[in-house]
């Protein structure tokens, strides 16, 4: 199977040019660059694509995947390196795909751990050990966040200008891999993340890239998603791994699915309307919103494409008083004002498209013209965001371009979290503070 990953990776390789982009004016934004297949290294007992995200309060879950199907789904673990007081059996799973079988998919949920604290941990029963550091249970808590990965040379800029900047949790609002049914590249993707994802956790929502049905060949629809990159959904009592929650020192974070129902009588919008109302801002007064397909969009790509989920869910948001609203799927950056219902609202979330991971289909170049007077910025280059947050009142967002070797800071805000304006909580009563 992998020589089959290689053949299409050669294939992707020479239909990138085609992508290439003309019609940049003022900044020097660069084409599309090839893919960055990793190749696979290691034995076949030996774990790889190691990745690790939050599972509940306190625990992390650690996944990795063994091409040997007697390997066991087991994670030792400890806070000194090669001293492992702690040993967790797991659960394993696997799947195929046309011809494509994958190898041993194993995911270990361990804890109770210690927050802001680095583990040491090895996989398997044997092979090399990785490191993680858990996010602190206070403030200060610093988000990496970035849509639309892929696996280009772009990718690899991104993925080395988040590292080059210590944070505590990578947020990801879909388009993982780009492996668009080619199922090795979706083991490539999990080799070129590793470094970062099993250092840090990685909690992601799906997009369309994820999705993966297939005529006639696969109607079982986010597969290879939902088998590599398990998610706490049953930890926040969600029944499916395409939207779920979790809460990071004061922060409250959900995430939502585009492409699963999401109209009233969904079992998403009735999940999103409980976990809503579980909220306590007086704990976690920030609350964040991921997605895929943005809600508010002034670029011509993927125009529409959030409307019937933004008609079907917005009043839920606003009502809960949701800080901020993160998407991908467009190609570029470009963050709004408060909005709620097509108007500025100082109520209403904050909505940040940064779909700018670095993907192979390159960037989105045409924004609408006159701009929006609700879109304060919107720039098409390849970068990440950082949502650093600072107390329960305060919080800073910053927009880093890529541009090779530097990461240039081409936006930032500082925001204040709705829970402490008492005009956007008239019936809790006249307190100003929290
Ligand atoms: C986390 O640990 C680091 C290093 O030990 C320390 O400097 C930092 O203040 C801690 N952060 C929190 C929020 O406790
Ligand atoms: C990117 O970096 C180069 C070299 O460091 C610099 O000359 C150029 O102005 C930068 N580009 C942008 C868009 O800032
Ligand atoms: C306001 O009251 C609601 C309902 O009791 C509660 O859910 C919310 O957390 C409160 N908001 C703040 C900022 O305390
Ligand atoms: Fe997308």
């Amino acid at each position: 199977m992998e020589h089959f990953g290689l053949f299409l990776s050669l294939t992707l390789l020479f239909l990138s040019p085609i992508l290439s982009l003309t019609d940049v004016p003022e900044l020097s934004r660069e084409p599309a660059r090839p893919l960055a297949f990793v190749p696979h290294d290691r034995s076949k007992s030996e774990p790889q694509q190691v990745h690790v995200s939050l599972a509940g309060k306190d625990h992390m879950r650690v996944t990795y995947i063994t091409d040997d199907k007697k390997v066991e789904s087991v994670v030792e673990y400890g806070k000194q390196p090669g001293k492992y007081n702690g040993k967790t059996v797991g659960e394993s799973t696997s799947y195929r795909y046309f011809f494509y079988n994958s190898g041993k998919i194993h995911h270990v949920k361990i804890g109770p751990l210690q927050p802001n604290t680095t583990y040491y941990y090895r996989c398997g029963g044997n092979g090399p050990e990785f490191s993680f550091k858990t996010p602190p249970s206070t403030y200060p808590v610093e988000f990496a966040i970035v849509g639309d990965l892929g696996q280009t040379g772009w990718t690899e800029a991104t993925l080395s200008q988040i590292k080059s900047q210590d944070y505590d949790v990578f947020l990801l609002p879909g388009d993982l891999s780009y492996a668009d049914t080619h199922q090795p590249l979706w083991d490539s993707f999990g080799r070129l993340v590793e470094p970062l994802a099993s250092q840090r956790p990685w909690m992601v929502t799906q997009g369309n890239h994820e999705v993966e049905f297939f005529p006639i060949i696969e109607h079982t629809t986010f597969k290879s998603y939902n088998a590599r990159w398990r998610m706490p959904y049953t930890e926040s009592l969600s029944e499916s791994n395409l939207y779920y929650s979790f809460d990071v020192a004061g922060v409250h974070t959900v995430m939502l699915g585009s492409y699963t129902d999401f109209d009233s009588d969904s079992d998403q919008y009735q999940w999103l309307q409980a976990d809503l109302a579980k909220v306590d801002r007086k704990t976690t007064p920030w609350v964040v919103v991921l997605l895929h397909a943005p809600w508010y969009n002034t670029n011509d790509a993927h125009e529409g494409e959030g409307e019937s989920m933004r008609k079907a869910m917005e009043s839920l948001l606003f009502s809960a008083r949701v800080d901020v609203v993160f998407s991908g799927h467009v190609h570029a950056y470009e963050r709004f004002t408060r909005v709620y219902d097509n108007k500025a609202d100082p109520c209403g979330p904050i909505y940040i498209t940064i779909g700018d991971g670095g993907n192979r289909e390159g960037l989105a170049l045409s924004f609408k013209k006159p701009p929006s007077p609700l879109s304060v910025y919107r720039e098409s280059s390849f970068g990440h965001g950082r949502l650093k947050v600072i107390d329960g009142k305060r919080a800073h967002w910053s927009w880093h371009r890529n541009n090779d070797s530097n990461t240039l800071l081409a936006d930032e805000l500082w925001l204040d979290s709705l829970s402490t304006s008492s005009s956007c909580w008239p019936s809790n009563g006249s307190t100003d503070e929290l």
